[in-house]
């Protein structure tokens, strides 16, 4: 059985393809400028956006990870089929499953689900909220400046280890009876932006200040945290989701412990895991 892992140089396709290869499973790794990937793997440059570079791609794959790109994505999971690819295990969001789904980042999730929905290909939906790694955001500054000033710095996540993703990920492509799932991952406690920064600061060795900031100036903030040229439109979307976290416990799903037989990895060992990032 081969793999094809997409986004394979991501924070998730990278542990799946290190996760695959510990099983021993002939793994293909696609992205438009692939490097870093470990040795045995057939690596292979392709655009989710281009389908028509996949046709080869998916030549002799059985089952693929599918990093979420809607432009394009009918067409890729049309080559899919024509190849015979027998199982799509699609990253996702757990916005899909939210009752307000009418914001871009979800809509944009939701036509991804459908078009593998509907392509004759079996599926499994992966459905993460909040990376841990979305913090990597503050490591410039927190390193410039022995702290940072937050959004709504109270505001509550799950933040989750890209490795219980990838994990997750690997159980639905390597085992039977995971077709037509959709399974939302968190981490696996809830703790406000504030509490990260202090882990983080643990995981370093070094005390950081937070200055919690609101309104105008929580714009501001966020449209600096963003690399350049993100959508005002996903900016504004995070935004307004951090506020309505603000003193408020946010989801915790237990599906990464049932799955892995093991609890989801805490925010306090991811800050340690990257702390090279942030020291
Ligand atoms: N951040 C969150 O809290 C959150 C929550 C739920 C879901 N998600 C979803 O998770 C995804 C991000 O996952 P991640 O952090 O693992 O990604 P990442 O670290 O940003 O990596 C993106 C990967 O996809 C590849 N890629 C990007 N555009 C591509 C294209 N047009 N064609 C082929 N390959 C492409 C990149 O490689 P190349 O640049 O070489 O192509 C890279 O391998 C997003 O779709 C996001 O919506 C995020």
């Amino acid at each position: 059985m081969t793999v094809l892992v997409t986004g394979a140089t991501g924070n998730v396709g990278r542990n799946v393809v290190d996760l695959l290869l510990a099983e021993g499973v002939p793994v293909r790794a696609a992205s438009r400028t692939p490097s870093g990937l470990p040795a045995g793997v057939d690596v292979r440059t392709a655009d989710l956006t281009d389908p028509g570079s996949f046709v080869d791609v998916f030549d002799g794959v059985d089952k693929v990870f599918l990093f979420p790109n809607p432009a394009g994505v009918q067409g890729v999971v049309a080559a899919a089929k024509t190849a015979g690819v027998q199982h799509i295990v699609l990253l996702s969001s757990i916005a899909t499953a939210e009752p307000n789904t009418d914001n871009m980042i979800a809509q944009a999730h939701l036509a991804v689900e459908s078009a593998v929905r509907n392509s004759g290909i079996a599926w499994t939906f992966v459905r993460p909220g909040f990376f841990a790694t979305n913090t990597f955001r503050m490591a410039p500054v927190l390193k410039k400046d022995g702290g940072i000033r937050i959004p709504y710095a109270q505001a509550e996540f799950s933040p989750i280890h890209e490795h219980d993703i990838a994990a997750v990920a690997a159980v639905a492509l390597l085992n039977e009876g995971h077709e037509a799932a959709a399974y939302p991952l968190t981490g696996p406690e809830s703790i406000t932006q504030a509490k990260m920064v202090e882990l983080i600061g643990q995981a370093v060795g070094r005390q950081l200040w937070v200055e919690d900031v609101s309104g105008d100036e929580a714009e501001v903030e966020s449209a600096k945290s963003f690399p350049p040229g993100t959508p005002p439109e996903i900016i504004k979307t995070m935004l307004g989701f951090t506020k309505a976290q603000q003193g408020r416990s946010a989801r915790v799903e237990d599906t990464t412990e049932r799955l892995l037989g093991r609890p989801a990895r805490t925010y306090a060992e991811w800050a340690v895991d990257h702390k090279a990032a942030f020291a």
